[in-house]
């Protein structure tokens, strides 16, 4: 079967860098009907050792510390955008201006802001966008998406929705990017809270008003070291940093349904 190319460079080989780069390379073991195989061009990162480690052990063509380099490598097809929350704007602006597709991780720039000049820039440029919010696909979600769709719940007068999660409640947890404003923007309301927002409205439409309150209950962390990831620890006596954002987000919403 002859198959088209779609050549792909990743930018951000830390937790998702490497997991799409994992998904990429299972796709022809997986999909044999497919009309198309991802090709590994080209990899980013800020750190030579995880550039090295993408090019020897997952197979990318080439790898650059220049993210520029990257987007607009004359083979690349598709930017996966893997960096930092704060980088995400002008990747993916530079991305679409160069004419390629975009695949973004959530929550898509680190700020509202951010993220409308994103939509805007991609549409302008006419390329197909992505977002990692990746929880919409899970089986049970879809199911329950059809017995809405389908009327089997009849009409849906209360959707409740919550993320907890671990990396942020142990206080030795390292001061990494997603506790800064200029690596994450927003905390877990963007981090992981989005996640439920992205339900919420798949499931049940856009929300009109809300009222909400956060709190950052760990104020200080160990400063982080190079090459950490966010799952990683320090040490009572380690020298910390402040926390910038907040690690705790509720509200309440009404959806435009009623
Ligand atoms: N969809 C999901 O379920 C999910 C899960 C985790 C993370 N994410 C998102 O994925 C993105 C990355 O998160 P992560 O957990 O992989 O973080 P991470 O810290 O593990 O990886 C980020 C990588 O970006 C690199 N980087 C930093 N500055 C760079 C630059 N200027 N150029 C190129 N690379 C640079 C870092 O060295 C690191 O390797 C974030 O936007 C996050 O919100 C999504």
């Amino acid at each position: 079967m002859t198959r088209q190319k779609i050549g792909i460079a990743v930018i951000g080989f830390g937790w998702m860098g490497q997991a799409h780069t994992r998904s990429y390379l299972r796709i022809p073991t997986l999909f044999q009907e497919r009309t198309y195989d991802p090709e590994l061009i080209i990899i980013s990162d800020n750190m030579q050792d995880r550039v090295d480690e993408a090019v020897e052990s997952f197979g990318f063509r080439e790898g650059t510390t220049d993210w520029q380099a990257a987007v607009n490598h004359p083979d690349v097809d598709v930017v996966c955008i893997c960096a930092p929350n704060m980088l995400h704007e002008p990747i993916a602006i530079a991305a679409a201006e160069a004419g390629k597709h975009v695949f973004c991780e959530k929550p898509v720039g680190g700020t509202p802001e951010q993220t409308v000049r994103i939509e805007a820039a991609s549409r302008k440029a006419g390329v197909i966008t992505g977002v990692g919010y990746n929880y919409r696909w899970a089986p049970l979600v879809q199911y329950a998406k059809n017995l809405i769709a389908d009327g089997a719940l009849g009409e849906i007068t209360n959707y409740n929705g919550r993320f907890f999660t671990m990396y942020g409640s142990d206080p030795m947890g390292l001061l990494s990017w997603r506790f800064q404003l200029d690596g994450a923007g927003h905390g877990v309301s963007s981090d992981i809270l989005s996640h439920s927002i992205d339900l919420a409205h798949m499931l049940v439409g856009p929300i009109k008003k809300v009222v909400g309150t956060g709190h950052t209950y760990i104020p200080d962390r160990p400063l982080p070291k190079a090459g950490g990831t966010h799952y990683d620890a320090g040490q009572p006596g380690d020298p910390t940093g402040p926390v910038e954002n907040e690690d705790y987000f509720g509200a309440m919403v009404q959806f435009e349904s009623g």
